[in-house]
Formats: structure tokens, sequence, C-alpha cells
């Protein structure tokens, strides 16, 4: 690709909120970059719902000119809302969709729980926490991620949010992009599953946002 196109490409590149028509393209998406987590594991009709009920979170996506899904954005707010939420609308669906995974032993089945439950983890009030990025591998490299990440950090800001937590793998590049954007590291944990996970830390308070970037926040879709 000359330089010239691959400009022109790169200035396609549009944030937007995610909308109910854009899970279809999301739940895949999180499948080829997530593969390894739990909540994949439970299914694409379990990360269908999940994302449909998460629109009123910080749920973003990027798109090129022909509307074509690049990347998408997940931070919650309100989690605890969102489960108990989610529960009242679609509980019978969401247990549906992760039976036959809990269904493979007890094992299986607390960590199936403890998926399900683990939105309802207390956050510090004003705060939210990051839970996934994820750009089309034939769309890395453009700064898709980095772009979702400002609209992110803005669209928090402009919800009263005044600290962002997120927790990395212990890869230096990841970590960078997420200090390119104001994360800090706040420490280092051993997961559940023997992997280090970086936790970083953002606060807003510190932060001002150019009003070119602020041009990309847009408002959550009504509920
Ligand atoms: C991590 C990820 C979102 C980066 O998307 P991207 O659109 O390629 O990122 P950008 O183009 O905005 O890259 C910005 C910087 O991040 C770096 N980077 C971050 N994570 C990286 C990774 N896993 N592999 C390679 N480079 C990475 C790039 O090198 C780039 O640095 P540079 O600007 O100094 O060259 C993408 O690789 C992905 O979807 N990975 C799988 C899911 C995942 O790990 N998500 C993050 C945790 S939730």
């Amino acid at each position: 690709m000359s330089p010239k196109n691959f400009q022109e490409t790169k200035q396609s590149i549009l944030v937007r909120p995610m909308v109910d028509t854009d899970v279809e393209a999301v739940v895949p998406l999180h499948r080829i970059c997530f593969p390894d987590y739990f909540v994949t594991e439970l299914g694409p009709k379990f990360l269908s719902i999940l994302y449909s009920e998460s629109l009123h979170e910080i749920a973003l996506v990027a798109v090129d000119g022909d509307g074509r899904l690049l990347g998408y954005h997940l931070s919650f707010i309100r989690p605890s809302r969102t489960f108990v939420r989610l529960m009242a609308r679609r509980g019978p669906q969401f247990l549906m969709a992760s039976l036959p995974t809990a269904a493979q032993g007890l094992n299986k089945a607390l960590k199936v729980a403890g998926a399900l439950t683990r939105p309802t983890w207390r956050m510090p009030k004003g705060s939210a926490i990051c839970m996934y990025t994820a750009v089309s591998p034939d769309a890395r490299g453009r700064g898709v991620a980095r772009k979702l990440l400002v609209a992110m950090r803005a669209a928090a800001i402009d919800r009263g949010i005044e600290s962002l937590f997120g927790e990395n793998e212990d890869d230096s590049k990841l970590c960078a992009l997420y200090e390119s954007v104001g994360f800090r590291r706040h420490d280092i944990i051993t997961a559940p599953d023997g992997t280090r996970k970086v936790r970083m830390l953002m606060d807003l308070r510190d932060v001002v946002v150019p009003s070119a970037e602020r041009a990309l926040s847009i408002d959550a879709p009504s509920i």
C-alpha cells in the first residue's frame, strides 16, 4: 500500500458509540481477540447478550469508511447495575447460554458462577473499569486501539468518571499503549491461572482533554 493510500485509510477511521446492530460483528471479533478468556468459552450467545446489555456503559466501535468494524472498546461504569438489569431482562437466556459450559464439571460450574458475578464487583464511586479493547488483526498497527482509548477517556470524563482501572497482560508494548493515553502502572498481581497481570490506573482529574479529542466523546445511547 502506498503511503498516500495508507494515509487515506488511516483518516477514515471513525469512532462512534456501539449500537445494537454492531453486536453481530463485535462477538466474532471478541472471539478472535480473546480466545483464552473464560467468558469466551461461554459461547457466542452469552457474548451477544453481554454486549447488547452493555451498550449504556462506555461501548465504542471503530469503523472504516464503508462502516466495516475495525475494533471496539468496552469499559464498565456501572457493572452491578448492568448485571442486575441483564439478569432481570435476560436471566433465563443468559443462564441457558452458559449451561453447556457449566455442565462440564464442578470446576467449570464455579468458573461460570464467577464470570456471572464478576460484574458485581464493587468499584470506588466515580471509577470505571476497562474491560476489552480489540482490533481486527487486519486493521492492527494503524492506531485504531489508541483512537478507541482516547475516545473512551473523553467519554469517561464527560460522564463524570474520576479514575479508570485496567488489567493487562504483562506485555511492555501493550502497557505502553495504555500509558500513551495516560494510564500508569499501579502494581503487578498473579491471576488465579498463574499469569502475571499489570494493574493500571488513570486519574482523570489530572487529565485535560484537547478539544479535538473531545469531539470523539459521544453520549451513551439512552436506555
Ligand atoms: C492490543 C491491540 C488492541 C492493539 O491494537 P492496534 O490498533 O494495533 O494498536 P495501535 O495501532 O493503536 O497501536 C498503538 C501501539 O500499541 C502497540 N501495541 C500494543 N499492544 C500490542 C500488541 N499486543 N502487539 C503489538 N503491538 C502492540 C503498538 O506497537 C503501537 O505502538 P507504536 O505506536 O509505538 O508503534 C490489538 O493488538 C488487539 O486487539 N489485540 C488482542 C486483544 C488484546 O490483547 N487487547 C488488549 C487488552 S484488553
